[in-house]
């Protein structure tokens, strides 16, 4: 017999990142709030962001929200809603105030402010040159901030149910009524009954080889929309940061490079001067993961492999800022003060001391600008009307907003958690008080419990990893940095046909119900099936490039065609219907990019 339990809360957050403690915070000061994590909440991905948080404070040298926003929209490939974009850049610089208020211990300049350091694609709209936008401590802002809003939520008595696993939306027709997860500990179902649930549940970079994501990402928030009719928009558009540590793909913050760090190919040469003659290294991410790909495929790689150096020894960086006519120069030691996790990092993992000898990067799968379709205050959106489905809300990495566009600017992930997140929490407690609690449906858990016991009762032939190798291997070779029709429609094909061998064949070896990591994460790994395959079949059916979607037989941006964004959604019947939205402009025509 399966037990189930039953919780009520006027609203239910599942996620404890940076999205859903700033929800979790604004709702509990008006409403009951729980917050459901498969993690312990500080260990979120949020953890995971190290450079800085982008606000326009202005405290080295001038800054404007208004320069922010139309960075942001340029970084995106001119895909960005520019309404929500004014709102992203707008509300920064309260927030980030606000961040600091609650505690947040930033790095100060000498005057006590915020320090603020360069990062890709931030700039003086003037003069085109690096600005100083991204507030941080150390390279551990996220992690901070998730520590901050961890603090202030406890101390607002915020009820949190930390290693539950949510496995299912519980949406009647119109509305929406709770979520069922899984006690990661016991194994038992629990039913969260509510008014209202924001998904903050984060991205799925799992589905590729080489990822900065860590193993929780798997996008959980982002299928359990889509099974429940929801569509995901923008899916083709992941980002792939430049800098993951060779092979291993743990984040290298664009931090180094925004404090002088320099990309170096084989032959000694920093080869972003060719490819961003003006902004050079700091050029966004999509178009230095193209660069680096470039240059390895050309046999520029270090010794021929799939990887460049990046260099942040004091002596190559105050090279190029004497040869850039830059007055700055920094030293051994004001690197260790900056950027001490990636010191820690490379000479852990690699053996490599970054402040004697250049660190082996590769780009690596970073960061979904798509997801569950949203508007400002992080209601989720049912179509190309944009529809409301009134109790649902998502922010963060798993909402699309959209203020990323077809490529996120750095330190824009953060500012996204905190902005929406605060939004997001404020409505849904208006939300909460103002409707009632509906009942719930009769067994609301039967078709997961039935789920489960399939998985644990499967006596096929295949491991999950054997599934999951093959899924990250094609998404890797077919829809990675650089794309072509006939692999994406093979891609798209592979991830069916893996989906139908997971269904069939999959076999578990724990049977038991106590931490059933094996069960959990073969529940997952059809999460990131589900995902890979919107993500394929989003991609093959845009024919140019924008942004993270680069295509090496579409290679021009078609604004007259494809400035739109899409929609995915999954049918009754196993298949995928593709539909489109118009983007929002505003201030900012689309303009051909220039470096
Ligand atoms: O490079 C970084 O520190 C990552 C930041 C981000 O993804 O915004």
């Amino acid at each position: 017999m399966t037990k189930v339990h039953v919780h009520k809360h006027d609203a239910v957050i599942v996620g404890a990142g940076g999205a859903g403690l700033m929800a979790a915070l604004y709702a509990s000061r008006e409403v009951n709030v729980a917050v459901i994590s498969k993690l312990y909440p500080t260990r979120s991905h949020t953890g995971a962001a190290q450079g800085g948080i982008g606000a326009s404070l202005g405290n080295i040298g001038e800054d404007k929200w208004e320069w922010h926003a139309y960075d942001t929209v340029k970084g995106s490939d001119y895909l960005a809603d520019q309404d929500a974009v004014d709102v992203l850049c707008k509300d920064a610089v309260d927030t980030v105030v606000e961040l600091e208020h609650l505690g947040l211990p930033f790095d100060r300049l000498e005057n006590g402010r915020i320090s603020q350091r360069r990062f890709g694609g931030h700039t003086n709209n003037d003069t085109g040159r690096p600005v100083e936008r991204a507030c941080h401590a150390a390279d551990r802002t996220g992690h901070m901030i998730l520590q901050t809003l961890y603090q202030q939520c406890l101390k607002n008595n915020v009820n949190f149910f930390d290693e539950y696993q949510a496995v299912d939306l519980i949406r009647v027709g119109d509305t929406v009524r709770g979520v069922v997860t899984v006690n990661i500990a016991t194994g038992d179902f629990h039913i969260f009954h509510s008014k209202a649930v924001l998904f903050a549940t984060g991205g799925w970079g799992r589905c590729w080889e080489i990822t900065s994501n860590a193993h929780s990402l798997t996008g959980d928030g982002a299928v359990l929309c889509l099974r429940n009719g929801i569509p995901l928009q923008d899916m083709e558009f992941f980002q792939f940061h430049p800098t993951g540590i060779f092979k291993l793909g743990i984040l290298i913050t664009e931090g180094v490079r925004g404090e002088g760090g320099v990309l170096i190919n084989s032959e000694g040469e920093r080869f972003m001067k060719r490819y961003a003659p003006s902004i050079k290294d700091l050029a966004s991410r999509d178009v230095v993961s193209r660069a680096m790909f470039l240059e390895m495929k050309a046999g520029r790689g270090i010794n021929g492999k799939n990887y460049v150096h990046l260099d942040v020894t004091p002596e190559t960086v105050n090279k190029y800022y004497e040869e850039d006519g830059e007055d700055r120069r920094i030293t051994r030691e004001y690197i260790e003060a900056k950027l001490p996790d990636i010191a820690d990092f490379t000479r852990t993992y690699l053996g490599v001391d970054p402040v004697r000898e250049p660190m082996p990067v590769q780009p690596t799968a970073h960061y979904a600008m798509g997801g569950v379709p949203t508007d400002v205050d992080g209601r989720v959106l049912l179509d190309e009307n944009k529809t409301v489905l009134p109790g649902l809300y998502a922010a963060g990495e798993v909402a699309c907003v959209s203020v990323h566009g077809a490529n996120r600017l750095g330190t824009n992930s953060l500012v996204d958690l905190v902005v929406f997140g605060k939004r997001s929490g404020k409505a849904m407690a208006a939300y909460c008080k103002a409707a009632k609690l509906q009942p719930l449906p009769d067994a609301p858990e039967a078709r997961m419990v039935a789920e489960f016991e399939r998985l644990r009762s499967n006596t096929g032939n295949t491991r999950p990893d054997t599934i999951r190798k093959a899924m990250q291997h094609t998404m890797t070779e077919k829809v990675g940095v650089f794309r072509v029709q006939e692999p994406m429609d093979e891609a798209l094909e592979e991830m069916t046909d893996l989906k139908a061998q997971f269904i069939d064949d999959v076999y578990i070896e724990d049977k038991g119900k106590i931490f059933n990591t094996d069960l959990l994460e073969t529940w997952e790994l059809g999460n990131l099936l589900d995902l890979a395959r919107v993500t394929a079949a989003s991609a093959a059916a845009r024919p140019e490039s924008r942004g993270g979607h680069a295509r090496d037989d579409f290679p021009e941006r078609d604004d007259e065609n494809w400035l739109k964004h899409t929609l995915c959604s999954l049918n009754e019947d196993g298949s995928l219907s593709l539909t489109y939205k118009d983007v929002v402009l505003g201030r900012y025509e689309p303009k051909p990019r220039v470096y």
